[in-house]
């Protein structure tokens, strides 16, 4: 384990069968049609890695990255499209890949603002979930796990942009968020 987590949430075993599971629903579920599958940056990178070598179904990727103002670790509800996507989505099944939804604000204008784009289909995959802090009426159709409000980094999760690279989902020792 990383010597500045305090204790592993979700062990790689557990996220890759994880992964598994929800491509294979994901699979299932658009049989016969393909998908535009839209990352969110930077957290959802290493989760739509695994995702989309999983699903069975033709997969487009595209990439959307959007800032909300504020404190690093607490959305504001304020956001803003950094980096929009390259392609053109109406007619398209679209589901938006993100690594966590916490109070909901960052999907919730996302998704919004992709619906005008008048997509086929719009639906959410997300790898965690932490329903307590929810703010907007955001409800993920694919959630991995659902977690306790705890701040937690790795596979892809990020503190202060480090930890992504972790194999596994821990939560981090208190003393970390103090020394930034
Ligand atoms: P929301 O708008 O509050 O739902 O913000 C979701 C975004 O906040 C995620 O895409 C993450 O980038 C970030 N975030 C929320 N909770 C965590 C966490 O526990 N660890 C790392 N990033 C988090
Ligand atoms: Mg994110």
């Amino acid at each position: 384990m990383h010597s500045d987590l305090r204790e592993i949430m979700l062990t790689e075993e557990q996220i890759s069968g994880k992964v598994k599971e929800l491509a294979g629903r994901i699979s299932e579920d658009y049989q016969g049609n393909s998908i535009l599958v839209v990352g969110i940056l930077k957290g959802a990178v290493i989760f739509l890695a695994d995702l989309v070598r999983n699903i069975t179904i033709p997969v487009s990727i595209d990439f959307i990255a959007v800032s909300s103002y504020g404190k690093a670790s607490e959305s504001s509800g304020v956001v803003q499209i950094l980096k929009d996507l390259d392609q053109i989505i109406e007619g398209r099944h679209v589901l938006v890949v993100e690594d966590i939804v916490d109070t909901g604000l960052t999907l919730k204008y996302l998704l919004e603002n992709l619906s005008t784009r008048k997509p086929a289909s719009l639906k959410i995959c997300t790898l965690l979930d932490k329903p307590t802090r929810r703010k907007a009426d955001v409800v993920p159709d694919y959630n991995g796990f659902t977690i306790p409000d705890e701040f937690v980094v790795g596979y892809g999760l990020d503190y202060a942009e480090k930890y992504r690279n972790l194999r596994e989902i821990g939560v981090l020792k208190p003393e970390i968020y103090s020394k930034i």
